[in-house]
């Protein structure tokens, strides 16, 4: 085992800056480090994440969150275990996926990508990240729990101070006390419309999370105020960072955004390949419950541990070329790549993997369907080269584009 004195550190500049070299040092010399600055166990390469996700020993808990995301949201589903957690997955999962995604919100993801696009589609050029990454998922979220259009500006920093607390590794007082007083006045925002949306049940999502039950249990106004700000910062950000990076990797290689453009069935294949090489979140936490055996060590009972997502897809034990962006790469699989068979490990695995990766697909393709339509000679501007920024959560800092406007 080493410390991060002998090994790269996750909150230096160099490390934010471009964390792959780091990573691939990580893997190969460095598999299990002892953080101080975070007083976490950093772990790095596939297996040992794909293990720690998957806890087929319940070896692991999910008890990271109660310091990490419950003074912001309140309590989740992410910190649930056993039955509670199974009985709470199964009262909020249909709504994401199946006919209620299909009949229900694909159409709040067409209106709201058209509406963003259409904002900009005659100019000829745009920021991709501005103009609608950071948008997008965000006015869906709000659309689909049937919230006022006007907000959508508040739901928007809400999010982003609930992602700054999130990531906020290195304990910035500012950022802390930002996270706590978006608890506050989204609890504000939102008991009240929960309290009404009981009396006055329609077809939207709040109205679903309210008559939701499952072997009698339903949730609490303060339940899903907690699940609609988890979906807010769980939705809207990491969705952000997928749509940014997937036009990013393509841009960088124009033969393979040639072939989408072409067949269109290739966007999923796009969008998972993004999932594995830049995924939007790079780290999820996980507290140990015994002392786990891992490459490089043992981690000790009661520990908190680090799992760096973004190390682990680029394992080259997993994967061949894995710093290459290849959409036709064999050793990554797209049937699976959004449910829990996935081969990548951006969306996790085991009991907590995302609620809402069939969502995401759905937006990813529906949005970058048409994007494409309306740009249809996409290009960067002049002399641009996109720059990451992040470090929990990762994505193109902006993403100026040009292209000719349709009937032009
Ligand atoms: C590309 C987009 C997305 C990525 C990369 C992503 C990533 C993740 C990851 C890594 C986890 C596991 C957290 C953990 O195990 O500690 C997770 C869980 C979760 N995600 Fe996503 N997510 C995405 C989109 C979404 C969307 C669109 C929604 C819903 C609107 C959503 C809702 C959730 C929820 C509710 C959980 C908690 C599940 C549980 O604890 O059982 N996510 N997501």
């Amino acid at each position: 085992m080493s410390t991060a004195q002998q090994a790269p550190d996750i909150l230096s500049p160099e490390f934010a800056a471009d964390p792959y070299p780091a990573y691939a040092a990580m893997r190969e010399k460095n598999p299990l480090i002892w953080h101080e600055a975070t007083q976490s166990y950093i772990i790095s390469r596939y297996d040992d994440v794909e293990r720690v996700f998957k806890d087929k020993k319940s070896e692991f808990t999910t008890g990271n969150y109660d310091w990490q995301l419950e003074p912001v949201h309140g309590k989740t589903i992410l910190q649930l275990s056993g039955r509670e957690h199974a009985v709470r997955r199964a009262l909020v999962a249909p709504a994401f996926r199946g006919s209620d995604l299909q009949e229900k919100f694909l159409p709040v993801i067409e209106r709201n990508s058209l509406a963003l696009i259409d904002a900009f589609r005659a100019t000829g050029s745009a920021d991709i990240v501005t103009d609608y990454a950071t948008r997008f998922p965000v006015n869906v979220i709000a659309d689909m729990l049937g919230l006022d259009k006007a907000d959508h500006a508040r739901f928007h920093g809400w999010y982003t101070a609930v992602i700054a607390f999130l990531g906020n590794l290195s304990g910035d007082a500012e950022v802390t006390a930002a996270g706590e007083r978006t608890r506050r006045e989204f609890a504000e925002y939102m008991i009240p419309i929960i309290r009404d949306r009981r009396d006055n049940l329609g077809d939207d999502l709040l109205s679903t999370l309210c008559a939701a039950e499952v072997d009698g249990v339903r949730m609490s106004d303060e339940d899903i105020k907690a699940f609609c700000s988890l979906l807010l910062a769980a939705g809207g950000e990491t969705t952000d960072k997928a749509i940014a990076s997937i036009l990013a990797n393509l841009l960088m290689n124009p033969e393979q955004l040639a072939a989408v453009y072409e067949d269109r069935s290739l966007i999923p294949a796009a969008f998972a390949e993004t999932l594995r090489y830049t995924p939007p979140v790079h780290m999820i936490m996980r507290q140990s419950a015994t002392d786990v055996e891992v490459s490089g060590g043992t981690i000790p009972q009661g520990a908190t541990v680090t799992c760096l997502i973004g190390a682990a897809n680029r394992d080259e034990r997993r994967y061949g070329d894995p710093d290459r962006f290849d959409i036709f790469r064999d050793d990554l699989t797209t049937t699976s790549a959004f449910s829990a068979a996935a081969d990548h490990l951006a969306f996790a695995l085991g009991r907590h993997f995302c609620v809402g990766a069939l969502l995401a697909k759905a937006e990813v393709e529906i949005g970058m369907n048409q994007l494409l339509d309306a740009m249809p000679d996409l290009r960067l501007a002049d002399g641009f080269d996109p720059v990451e920024q992040g470090v929990f959560t990762r994505g193109p800092q902006s993403l100026p584009v040009r292209f000719t406007p349709v009937g032009a």
